[in-house]
């Protein structure tokens, strides 16, 4: 049911406007409330917190749908999603009640997640902005973040600070600000390839007082909510990564039915076939993997390894298909004529954000350490 109604939208709705969307960068104000709406902007966060409840696994064929409509509004729904579900996780009850119902609602428009700084990526370990204790109990911010997802549009932010700089990662916390908070300021837009829909900001906290009840979680705890919320939020990356493939899969299918050369369509010429058939295939495992990870979340199992491998394997690979798609199209496919020209811009950010594939690879490598570990003893 939560496939069918993704896919109802995204057909209906973010389809026919993605071409525009990616030419007059408009952001998905509308679009994200109405996907509130239909619960999904809180696929599988509690019913009693105004989620839809449905679970990991409705969740990755939701983001599959929304992606193959329009990839921009795709990475706005999976960062609210993904903060959303980090405070039905972690946050106290009246955090809860605050912030996710709104969250899930889209009258928060959607989510931001604030880890990334100008020198602290791949290494967010490394970050440098600063929460200190204010006069009245509550918490002070000073930093700048980096590539933050919907930064300028977002209704609250996860915002990760240092509170302790002596002791290393174990000394981030995580904060919960509002998107109008006095201090925090936009200090540059990102001009980026693709997602044009999607905002990408730089953003300056120049003393952004928050209360106490701001602290997500427990002092110091900040870097590991971090890595769970990130390690969840892969699965939906690779969800996005699947549904872009699947869309410029059926495009080029599509073309090769109908465009003739040779005298017969060029499908029926072997190169084109081949080309065909290795993407259905890629796209085909990245699908399984991705589930494979979501079904893992949903059953409470261990799901780091199988959400890495199925992000390093659905993005890298739907760029391949998404290059197979132009190819198959010719002249055309680099046009902005056809959809492949846009899903090629659109896709490349997935092997980048959330963890780059590199990143990845560390993850699962140290996975299958631990595992010959635990074998091993
Ligand atoms: N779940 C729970 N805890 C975890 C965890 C996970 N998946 N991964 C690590 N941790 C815990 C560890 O157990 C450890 O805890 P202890 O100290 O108690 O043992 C702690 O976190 C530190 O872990 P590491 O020593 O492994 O940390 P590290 O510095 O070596 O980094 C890393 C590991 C995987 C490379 C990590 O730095 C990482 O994921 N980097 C990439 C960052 C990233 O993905 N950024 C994306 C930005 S957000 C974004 O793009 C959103 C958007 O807008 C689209």
């Amino acid at each position: 049911m939560v496939r069918r109604t993704a896919r109802d939208y995204a057909t209906r709705v973010l389809a026919p406007r993605a071409a525009a969307r990616d030419v007059d960068n408009t952001f998905p104000a509308e679009e994200l409330r109405e996907l509130g709406g239909l619960g999904l902007l809180g696929v599988a966060v509690p019913e009693k917190l105004g989620g839809s409840e449905a679970g990991a696994v409705a969740y990755s064929l939701a983001m599959q749908e929304i992606a193959a409509g329009d990839a921009s509004v795709a990475v706005a729904v999976s960062v609210t999603n993904m903060v959303a579900e980090l405070i039905a996780r972690v946050g106290s009850e009246a955090q809860q009640r605050a912030h996710v119902p709104r969250l899930v609602s889209g009258e928060y428009v959607c989510g931001a997640f604030a880890l990334s700084e100008p020198q602290a990526g791949s290494d967010p370990g490394a970050m440098t902005t600063t929460a200190k204790r204010s006069g009245g109990g509550g918490w002070v911010l000073r930093g700048t973040k980096q590539w933050i997802t919907s930064g300028d549009r977002a209704g609250l932010l996860g915002v990760w600070a240092v509170t302790n700089p002596e002791a290393g990662q174990r000394s981030i916390s995580a904060f919960l600000v509002p998107g109008n908070a006095p201090g925090l300021g936009v200090s540059r837009a990102e001009h980026k390839m693709g997602l044009h829909g999607s905002t990408t900001v730089q953003l300056v906290l120049d003393d952004v007082e928050v209360g106490e009840d701001a602290l997500l979680g427990g002092e110091g705890e900040g870097f590991k909510l971090a890595m769970i919320a990130l390690s969840g939020g892969r699965i939906g990356i690779a969800s996005q990564a699947v549904g872009i493939a699947r869309g410029a899969l059926e495009a080029a299918t599509r073309y090769a039915l109908e465009r003739t050369q040779f005298g017969k369509p060029i499908v029926e010429h072997q190169a084109i076939g081949n080309m065909l058939a290795d993407a259905a295939t890629w796209l085909d495992a990245a699908t399984l993997l991705t589930l494979r990870a979501a079904w893992l979340k949903e059953q409470g199992r261990s799901y780091t390894q199988a959400g890495s491998m199925a992000k390093l394997f659905a993005t890298e690979h739907a760029c391949k298909i998404c290059d197979i798609a132009i190819q198959v199209h010719g002249g055309y496919g680099y046009t902005r004529d056809f959809p492949v020209e846009r899903a090629y811009r659109d896709v490349r950010v997935t092997r980048i954000y959330e963890g780059t594939s590199e990143i990845q690879r560390i993850v699962i490598a140290r996975e299958l350490i631990k595992a010959h570990a635990a074998r091993a003893a």
